[in-house]
């Protein structure tokens, strides 16, 4: 935990663009992130985590598999990809777990998942960027795949209290992409107050595969 720690606040440091965050999630956050995963079917499903970091909500989602499921990681920074090659080197009787050192725009799977969890610090990211994401998030689900991600709570509206005007304009532009990517998907949110900082767990169910907005 206390390695987790210090590599979380060196990339803090030194990655703050794509870290996004101070420390690890908490345990509390990472129930409520996987807590679609716990009541998955019996069947073997297919399970992708994008930013796991130090892997926070991984282990986590490791309690929720078997050894017929399959589990990929997506990691874009190098450090975090040898923390979590470590740390699962270590670890006996897991699924099958694969990571993907790369951006996850450049992730093909060979099938679409059944569950979706990211950690990725959107609001940090040019709008287009964010974009791009969530529509490529939609191209590797299928029907009834079921995406949670969170953010910070209210961290848009608090930003934008002390943010340059540039800035203001880039957070409201990803607010209009979130807003409308949740009328299309819907999603169930809820506070989670035990984390640092406070966190809202959104909850997504696509219905169908590919984004375009229903006429
Ligand atoms: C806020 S941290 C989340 C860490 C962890 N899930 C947690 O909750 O403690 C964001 C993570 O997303 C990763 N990341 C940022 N951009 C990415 C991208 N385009 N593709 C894959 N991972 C990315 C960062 O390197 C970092 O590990």
């Amino acid at each position: 935990m206390l390695k987790d720690l210090r590599a979380f606040l060196r990339e803090f440091r030194e990655n703050y663009h794509t870290t996004g965050a101070v420390v690890p999630s908490s345990r509390y956050l990472a129930n409520e992130i996987t807590s679609r995963l716990a009541e998955r079917p019996s069947t073997p499903v297919r399970v992708l985590e994008i930013g796991p970091a130090t892997g926070a909500f991984t282990r986590k989602i490791l309690t929720h598999l078997g050894p017929e499921d399959t589990l990929d990681l997506c990691e874009i920074n190098p450090k975090f990809v040898a923390h979590l090659e470590r740390w699962l080197g270590s670890l006996s009787g897991t699924p099958q777990v694969r990571i993907f050192a790369k951006s996850i725009l450049d992730v093909e799977p060979e099938e679409p998942y059944d569950y979706i969890i990211s950690g990725l610090p959107l609001n940090n990211f040019e709008p287009d960027l964010v974009g791009a994401i969530l529509e490529h998030i939609v191209s590797l689900s299928r029907p009834g795949t079921e995406f949670s991600d969170f953010e910070y709570w209210s961290i848009r509206r608090l930003k934008a209290g002390i943010s340059s005007r540039r800035e203001r304009e880039r957070l409201r532009a990803i607010e209009q992409l979130v807003t409308d990517f949740t009328r299309r998907h819907g999603n169930q949110r809820s506070v989670i107050w035990r984390n640092f900082p406070p966190a809202s767990a959104l909850h997504f169910r696509f219905e169908r595969a590919d984004s375009s907005p229903e006429e």
